[in-house]
């Protein structure tokens, strides 16, 4: 059995732009599980929070990494908040590689400030603290996984080789 690979963290670290170039590189298959809660529910992720809440948002992604937790030989991109359900690390951990991609505020408001798609993001007019504070709620939850990557400095390429190289003394 071909573990997978997991790449968690906040939102803008590059967990899906990574992940595909990883999935490409070594033959595996990619799923980013917001992507797939869009297709499944026929719903846009702002209109899922918008409409149903984010507890509903949330169990969709408990029920999803139930399922990807099954497969193998996959690189999985979760968004940035399934670590709010410590369970959905523990399945992810038993089924591969558990990666945590970081990166500083100002990165992260760099990468996501002309991006619509992310609710908690849009709840007030200040997006830079937004970031910030949301960071500061997670950081623990973050820090919880031992494998790291600071993105900060790295195209998605180099992110990619470090992850590829970790996967290789993982295996
Ligand atoms: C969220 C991150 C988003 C998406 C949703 C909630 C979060 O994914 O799942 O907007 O709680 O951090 P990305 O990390 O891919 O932006």
């Amino acid at each position: 059995m071909k573990p997978n690979i997991i790449l968690v963290g906040f939102m803008g670290t590059g967990k899906s732009s990574t992940g595909r170039i990883v999935a490409n590189r070594l033959g595996m298959a990619f799923v980013d599980m917001d992507t797939l809660i869009e297709e499944r529910t026929g719903m846009k992720i702002p209109d899922i929070f918008a409409q149903k809440g984010e507890p509903h948002f949330r169990q969709l992604e408990r029920a999803l990494t139930q399922e990807w937790a099954q497969r193998e030989n996959t690189v999985i991109a979760p968004g940035g908040g399934i670590v709010l359900n410590p369970e959905n690390i523990a399945d992810f951990s038993r089924s591969g590689l558990v990666i945590c991609l970081t990166a500083d505020p100002d990165v992260i408001l760099n990468r996501v400030i002309h991006d619509r798609n992310r609710p908690l993001l849009e709840e007030t007019g200040d997006k830079a603290k937004r970031i910030r504070d949301l960071l500061e709620t997670r950081r623990a939850l973050y820090e919880e996984i031992p494998v790291r990557i600071n993105t900060n400095e790295l195209t998605a390429a180099e992110v990619a080789e470090q992850i590829i190289a970790l996967y290789t003394a993982h295996e």
